[in-house]
């Protein structure tokens, strides 16, 4: 009974590690060879399981470069990152510690019968993505409407796939009809590049071996001043306040500057209040004159200059009558219908407005279109807004019918 069973495990032996007409007390392998994927630097741990090795000893090959690694539990390379365990007879463990790229490549198990018998395993090392500095582009400065490119060099292995996006999120005009939210490819191409390229990008390299990495370059691009005024007439009566608003953009960030009717540069003091607010490469110039007089019914000046250039814009005041006591209620009454709410008459209304300020004497004539600087201001802000988003999208349509 013992017999038959000895001879059945020798048979299946015989197809397991298909050696020719091996002898009957030939060792067999007790499984293949586990090809193995190790990060650079880890420790990569190939097993042989042997049977019945018997009197045969079992050593560790390197295919390659066809040398011996170790003969049974002797290291015989002089590479001190080898080393071998055995669990018995049965279990042999090549050990490669602090792999490094150059050991890729294939092991083989063998036992020295003759014929030898072998199994072989493939070690793959692969490396976390990396981005060089020095073919890498840094922070760039370019002039509105040049070409820019772009360019980050991963290393890593398998080779990493590059993408492009915007650290702030949002999308990337290219130039066409295309607007993306990334790009892939070790370069980033823009041609005619506007100042809505501003800002920082991440190239991003990953290769599915973590940690992804990722470099930060700000594109910084240089355009001359440009002022956009929306109301460039505004009526004002003596004692009266008011605010005068100029809207910028410019890289490098301006000089802004405003000027009274007689060409002086605006100083703060009691009676004129200057202040800029930037965001970026948009600012908002505001004179506010506390109280209008005499000499303030002219043109005054909003200037921004940079290196690349330098602009104005004019605002005129025109003198209208202070509202008298006995008429206030009516004029009351006009500024409601005139700036409270989203009325469709609205812009009607503005629109007649703006018809009537161009006849500066006939206004001066004709108190009826009076309102309160305050309500000015807030139709003001909400002109604006509407005119600046309108402008941004007229903007980005010429872009690209330009380009
Ligand atoms: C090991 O990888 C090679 C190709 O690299 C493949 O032919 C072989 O089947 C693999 N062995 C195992 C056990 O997965
Ligand atoms: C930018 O690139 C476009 C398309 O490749 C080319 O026609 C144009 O001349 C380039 N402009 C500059 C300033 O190099
Ligand atoms: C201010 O300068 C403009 C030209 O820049 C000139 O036409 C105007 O007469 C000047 N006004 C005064 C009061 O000097």
């Amino acid at each position: 009974m013992l017999g038959l069973a000895i001879i059945l495990a020798f048979s299946f032996a015989r197809c397991a590690s298909a050696i020719k007409d091996p002898a009957p007390d030939w060792p067999w392998f007790g499984e293949p060879l586990n090809n193995l994927t190790v990060s650079v630097g880890r420790e990569a741990i190939f097993t042989c399981i042997v049977e019945n090795l018997g009197p045969y000893k079992v050593a560790w090959l390197r295919v390659d470069t066809q040398t011996i690694l170790t003969i049974a539990s002797h290291v015989i390379t002089k590479n001190h990152r080898i080393a071998v365990t055995h669990s018995g007879h049965r279990t042999w463990s090549l050990h490669i510690k602090d792999t490094r790229e150059t050991d890729r490549g294939w092991y083989m198990c063998q036992v020295n019968t003759d014929p030898m018998s072998s199994n072989t395993g493939f070690l793959e090392v692969v490396v976390p993505p990396d981005i060089l500095d020095d073919p890498t582009s840094t922070d760039m400065v370019v002039r509105e409407g040049s070409n820019v490119t772009l360019r980050c060099a991963a290393t890593g292995t398998p080779e990493p796939t590059v993408t492009w996006r915007r650290e702030a999120g949002g999308t990337i005009i290219l130039s066409s009809w295309h607007e993306v939210a990334s790009i892939e490819g070790p370069e980033m191409e823009i041609i005619r590049v506007t100042r809505l390229h501003m800002g920082p990008y991440l190239c991003i390299a990953s290769n599915g071996v973590p940690p992804t990495v990722s470099k930060r370059i700000v594109l910084v691009v240089h355009f001359p001043p440009m002022i956009r005024i929306e109301n460039q007439l505004v009526g004002a009566y003596e004692g009266q306040t008011i605010v005068l608003e100029c809207h910028g953009e410019a890289y490098p960030k301006p000089i802004t500057y405003w000027t009274k009717p007689t060409n002086d540069t605006i100083v703060n003091d009691n009676n004129y209040r200057v202040e800029t607010v930037t965001m970026g490469y948009k600012s908002i110039m505001r004179l506010t004159v506390n109280s209008v007089r005499a000499q303030d019914f002219g043109a005054f000046k909003c200037a921004a200059t940079n290196s690349l250039g330098e602009t104005d814009g004019k605002i005129k005041i025109y003198r209208i009558t202070a509202p008298s006591t006995t008429r206030r209620p009516n004029a009351r009454r006009d500024s409601k219908k005139l700036w409270k709410g989203d009325s469709p008459h609205e812009k009607e209304i503005a629109g007649k407005e703006e018809d009537a300020i161009s006849v500066d004497e006939e206004i001066d004539e004709e108190p009826i279109n009076f309102h309160s600087s305050t309500a000015s201001s807030i139709f003001h802000r909400h002109f604006t807004n509407l005119e600046s988003l309108a402008m941004t999208i007229l903007f980005r349509v010429a872009l690209r019918l330009f380009s």
